[in-house]
């Protein structure tokens, strides 16, 4: 067996043998030679041999069997932690069961029930349940979002004395929930200072827990639970949490219902409204929704109307066509008048056809199709458009006839046209053959003047010329200086004289000589010294800018008898003390004026002037233009007249034609009046 582990032990057992006599089944550990610890049972006992104690010991190595048991005991103990560890399992499986079973109760409460506040208490209940709680509430945010109200309250049979309507200001701990957007736990509420906040008559609170109501991510309402014995922990916090978000989707749901039956709501009143006819059908043609518009439309009341077939509406004769239509448009992709606007006839109750405007829509509900058409009586319209056609052939019948008959006209104005022109050349040329006249008849009397002027030069001048040499020559030869026929004879020589500057004066008012003999500029000089002497009242001045031979020798007559004229007409008519002659004379352009200070006139009245015989102004005129210049006389009452004539001169000193009959009659200050 080796050496004993334990001397104390072999002691011990040596000690029992030596008192009892005898060992039975101790227990030894023995360590062999090889080092290795093996268990045995020794039972001993004491013999006498000869006379000599000794004792026999068996020993059963008993090392494997120990270990056997100490492995068995070992899997007892580990069987045992296993099945406690099981137990627990279980017990928290049954408590997830619970959870999950009321969390899906919930759920089904949720989607089944559309009361929001049957489904709140519901929830609430489970909620309670679950997590061990003896109170509680749950509220919504009122409609401004600043307080809180009740749905309802459950005071766990406590005594609570609040009345339901008194406020609920967000504050404290819901507050706190509801900005934290988390569960609020106070498992002593006593000691916070919140009691002070809870309205008088409020049951007492030991332990809350508050979650917030989130839609959308906003904070919608408060699940508030109370007084669970030994306080709430966190996954009360995290069921409650649960039961708070199905109490959401409650919200939610209960808010889209709303908004769901308002829509309803809206879209009835707008089909009952409308004043087209509304009407669906399902999938076998039958009426299922029928309007007061189609009602007045049609003439059936919607009782007698709903579930019959649509084809009720349409002509006998077009029926066929209709059902082929809808058995067409039920295929998925029958979708060939969709959306369109047909024109087509319908059928009223009273068996009147009439055409209507149809458009249709398709739709499915539940897995079947619908068709909703909305119809339009246009018989009105038609008959409109009936009318305007008719009315716009007429009128195209009055165009073609106004056309003709323009045609007509055009044809009637483009002769008139033709004649007028035809008119008008003749008047042209008879207006230049009377220029050409004028001219002839001014240039036949100019010669004549100065024929006239000549013949009496010659004829009466010479002979008043010998008549007073003889005479002169008879008193010469006359004896005697005083007496007899002398005086007679002294007279005759005067009155003779007399009579040869009449004639000369005659002779120079017909055709000047010195015209011919010394040129316009001597002329016009001597013209102003026999002026001045006649009007001695008049001042006359002259500013002469001109060369005699800038003045081309056809214009000299012209401009002499203008200027004759306009100083007469000074001195006759405007009353004026200063008569100023001007000419400037140019490379390209020769004018006359005359200019008095005089009392001027209105010119609006030089036609009637011509009408009662006065040729002067329009002679100067006729004289200017027919010599190719332009004519212009500027005047106005009180303000003096300017009279006179441009010519432009070509480069060999000749008349242009430029300007020809363009006269010029303007007021003073007004140069752009003609
Ligand atoms: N320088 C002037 N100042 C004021 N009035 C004038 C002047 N020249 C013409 N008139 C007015 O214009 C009118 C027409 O003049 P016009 O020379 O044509 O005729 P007349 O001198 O009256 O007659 P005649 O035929 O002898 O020339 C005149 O009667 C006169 O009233
Ligand atoms: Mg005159």
């Amino acid at each position: 067996l080796g050496l004993w582990v334990d001397a104390r032990e072999r002691m011990a057992f040596m000690g029992i043998l030596a008192r009892h006599g005898f060992v039975r089944d101790k227990e030894c550990a023995f360590r062999l030679r090889s080092g290795e610890i093996r268990v045995a049972q020794l039972s001993a006992e004491v013999l006498e041999v000869g006379g000599e104690l000794c004792s026999v010991t068996v020993a059963r190595d008993i090392t494997e069997q120990r270990k056997a048991q100490e492995g068995l005991r070992k899997a007892l103990q580990e069987t045992k932690t296993a099945e406690l560890k099981l137990e627990e399992a279980l017990s928290q499986s049954r408590q997830r069961e619970r959870e999950v079973g009321a969390l899906l109760g919930g759920a089904r409460t949720v989607l089944e029930t559309t009361d929001l506040t049957a489904t709140m208490r519901s929830l609430y209940e489970s909620c309670k349940l679950l997590v061990g709680a003896k109170a509680g509430y749950v509220s919504l945010l009122s409609r401004e979002g600043d307080q809180m109200e009740l749905i309802f309250l459950d005071s766990g049979g406590e005594d609570c004395q609040v009345p339901p309507e008194t406020p609920m200001p967000i504050r404290g701990l819901r507050a706190q929930a509801m900005v934290s957007r988390a569960p609020v736990i106070e498992n002593d509420f006593r000691n916070t200072p919140f009691p002070g906040l809870l309205p008088p008559g409020h049951q007492e609170l030991r332990s809350v827990l508050f979650v917030p109501l989130m839609v959308e991510g906003k904070v919608m309402g408060l699940l508030g639970l109370a007084n669970k014995p030994g306080g709430f922990t966190e996954v009360d916090a995290g069921l409650a949490m649960a039961f708070g978000e199905l109490g959401a989707v409650a919200l939610q749901n209960s808010r889209n219902l709303e908004a769901l039956r308002e829509r309803e709501e809206q879209l009835r009143s707008l089909v009952d409204t409308a004043q087209d006819a509304i009407v669906s059908v399902d999938s076998r043609g039958l009426i299922v929704m029928w309007n007061p518009a189609a009602q007045r439309m049609f003439g059936y009341e919607s009782c007698e109307i709903l579930g019959q077939p649509l084809e009720i509406l349409v002509p006998e004769r077009l029926r066929e066509a209709h059902r082929r239509g809808l058995s067409r448009a039920k295929e998925p992709e029958g979708t060939m008048s969709m959306g369109r606007t047909l024109e087509v006839l319908a059928l009223s109750k009273q068996g009147v056809e009439f055409p209507v405007e149809l458009s249709l829509a398709k739709w499915r509900s539940r897995g079947e199709s619908f068709f909703t058409g909305i119809i339009r009586d246009v018989t009105e319209r038609r008959r409109a458009q009936e009318a305007i056609k008719k009315a716009q052939e007429e009128l195209e019948e009055k165009v073609v006839e106004r056309t003709a008959e323009l045609a007509r006209a055009n044809q009637a104005l483009l002769e008139e046209i033709a004649w007028r022109s035809r008119v008008e050349e003749q008047l042209q040329s008879s207006q230049e053959e009377l220029k050409r006249l004028s001219a002839a008849i001014l240039s036949a009397q100019e010669k004549e003047r100065k024929q006239l002027a000549r013949e009496i030069h010659d004829s009466v001048g010479q002979i008043l010329a010998a008549v007073k040499f003889a005479t002169e020559r008879a008193l010469l030869e006359l004896p005697g200086s005083e007496g007899g026929v002398r005086p007679v004879l002294e007279d005759v020589v005067a009155m003779v004289q007399g009579a040869i500057e009449e004639v000369r004066r005659i002779q120079m008012d017909l055709r000047p000589a010195v015209l011919d003999d010394l040129g316009l500029l001597a002329t016009i000089g001597w013209f102003c010294r026999e002026f001045q002497k006649v009007y001695q009242g008049i001042q006359v001045e002259r500013r002469l800018q001109v060369e005699e031979q800038q003045v081309p020798d056809g214009l000299k007559i012209v401009i002499f008898r203008v200027l004759q004229e306009a100083m007469n007409n000074a001195a006759k008519h405007s009353g004026a003390d200063r008569v100023v002659v001007g000419m400037v004379g140019g490379d390209s352009e020769l004018s006359l004026w005359v200019e008095d200070n005089g009392k001027g006139m209105d010119l609006g009245n030089t036609a009637s002037a011509v009408s009662h015989g006065r040729m002067g102004i329009l002679s100067m005129r006729e004289r200017v233009e027919l010599s190719g210049g332009s004519f212009f006389l500027e005047s106005e009452p009180g303000k003096g007249t300017r009279v006179g004539g441009r010519w432009s001169i070509s480069e060999g000193g000749d008349m242009e034609t430029r300007g020809r009959g363009d006269t010029e009659t303007r007021r003073h200050g007004d140069a752009e009046t003609r």
